[in-house]
Parts: C-alpha cells; structure tokens; sequence
C-alpha cells in the first residue's frame, strides 16, 4: 500500500513539484522512502532515487519501493548525500530532516562534481531541521536563488520549506535575511498571518540563543531597533 505522506512531507512534496512534474527525483536521506512511492504513484515522477547514510534506513526505503511495485524505476543506495549518484538535467532533489550544515556540505560536494550547465536546471527542495541559516549563507556564497520560502506546521512544531535553484551568482544576505529569510521577510512584511506568528517564535528563539551567540546578539540588537 502506499505510504500516506504526513503533512511536513506532503508540503515538502508540493513545493518541490510546485514547478510541474520532473523525470527524476531524488530524495536525499530517504529514511522509510514514502516520498519516493508517492511521487513515483502520483505520476509526479518518472524514476526515483534514494539515499540514505545508514544500512537500515536505505533497506526500509528499499522494501518499501519494492512492495509496490516501483523496483523497475527506483534505486536505494547507502550513501553519503549523493555521493555516487551525479546529477541529471531536470532533476528535483529533496533533503528533508537533516541538518543545515549537512546539507550545505552535500552541496558543496555536488557542486565541485557537476557542469554549471546541469546544476541550473536541478531543483533544490530542502526541510532543514536546525541550522537554517547556515543554509542560506551557504546559498548567498554560492550563488542559489532562493525562489520560495514557506512553513508547514505539524502537531505543533514549525517547519521551514525552502526551494533554490543555482545560478553561479553570489549575492549579499543581510543577518536579519540569513536568519528570517528573504522571502520569509517579503511575507511578514505583506502581514502574511502565519509568518507572523512564525517570526514571534523566532524572535523568542533567538532573544534566548542571543545570550551565548555574538553574531545571534547583533542581529537582535538591529532588529529592535529598526522596530
Ligand atoms: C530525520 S530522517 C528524515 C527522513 C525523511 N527525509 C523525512 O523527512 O521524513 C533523516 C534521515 O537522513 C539520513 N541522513 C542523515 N545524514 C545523511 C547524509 N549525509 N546522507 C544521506 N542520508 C543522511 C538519516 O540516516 C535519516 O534516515
């Protein structure tokens, strides 16, 4: 049977197939792979591939795949980000539940091993689950557009959702953009409800962290006083 997708991954599916349906996707740390079985049975994809840093998790997406039926356009490997696995035109990658600077370091690497004019047509849909901002530093010295930025909020907790495409180009990133997101920022600021109520909890996160963090103590300061 297919795998019902929570709410946190179903948003993370819609975003990154916000843009239509793509030939591959591949999720990075695939853990259970119910992303996989349910973009390969939406029709959202053609094939998919799997990673997972740890044997258990890549046979638990394997099987999954395999009980229904997508043995013929899936692969599992057990792997590191995607080490092993280069890039294709048209890709979408997903990387969801891992950290920030998990993810910046496997894009580091995919970056060094894959030709400008493949890596601009891959879409980057990523859940970090800590360090965000490192992400976003990440983007700005690397040159990848942030093009959408959302929150899915789950049995009480809040998950940042963000899409990147490369573009080679390095850009400026304020603290208050590395910290809120750009595009998170444009929202507050058209009074998007949710993002409000997203920014007051990262106001209380960031008032605590401030206190033992002198870059996260800067940006507090020129927050309350640009308010
Ligand atoms: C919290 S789970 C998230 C699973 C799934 N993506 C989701 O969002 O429900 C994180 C998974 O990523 C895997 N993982 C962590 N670091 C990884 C890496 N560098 N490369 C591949 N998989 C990784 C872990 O083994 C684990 O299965």
């Amino acid at each position: 049977m297919i795998p019902a997708l929570s709410v946190r991954l179903s948003d993370v599916c819609s975003e990154a197939f916000s843009g239509g349906k793509a030939p591959r996707l591949i999720d990075v740390g695939s853990d259970h792979g119910h992303l996989a079985c349910y973009a390969l049975s939406s029709g959202l994809v053609e094939t998919a591939v799997c990673t997972d840093i740890h044997e258990a998790p890549a046979k638990r997406t394997d099987t999954c795949l395999r009980q229904n039926g997508f043995s013929d356009r899936s692969s599992t490997y057990c792997t590191d980000g995607l080490d092993g696995v280069p890039l294709c035109e048209g890709d979408v990658v997903v990387m969801a539940g891992l950290g920030g600077n998990n993810m910046a370091d496997i894009m580091e690497r995919a970056l060094s091993s894959t030709p400008a004019s493949v890596l601009k047509t891959v879409t980057w849909c990523l859940q970090p689950q800590k360090s965000i901002e490192r992400l976003r530093e990440f983007f700005a010295k690397e040159g990848f557009d942030i093009l959408e930025e959302k929150v899915s909020v789950e049995k009480g907790i809040w998950y940042p959702i963000l899409r990147a495409v490369y573009t080679g180009v390095p850009y400026d990133l304020s603290l208050y953009g590395k910290y809120y997101g750009p595009v998170l920022i444009r929202k507050f600021e058209d009074r998007d409800p949710l993002i409000i109520e997203y920014f007051a909890r990262l106001d209380n996160r960031y008032k605590l962290r401030a206190r033992g963090d002198e870059e996260v103590s800067k940006l507090m300061s020129e927050r309350s006083a640009s308010t």
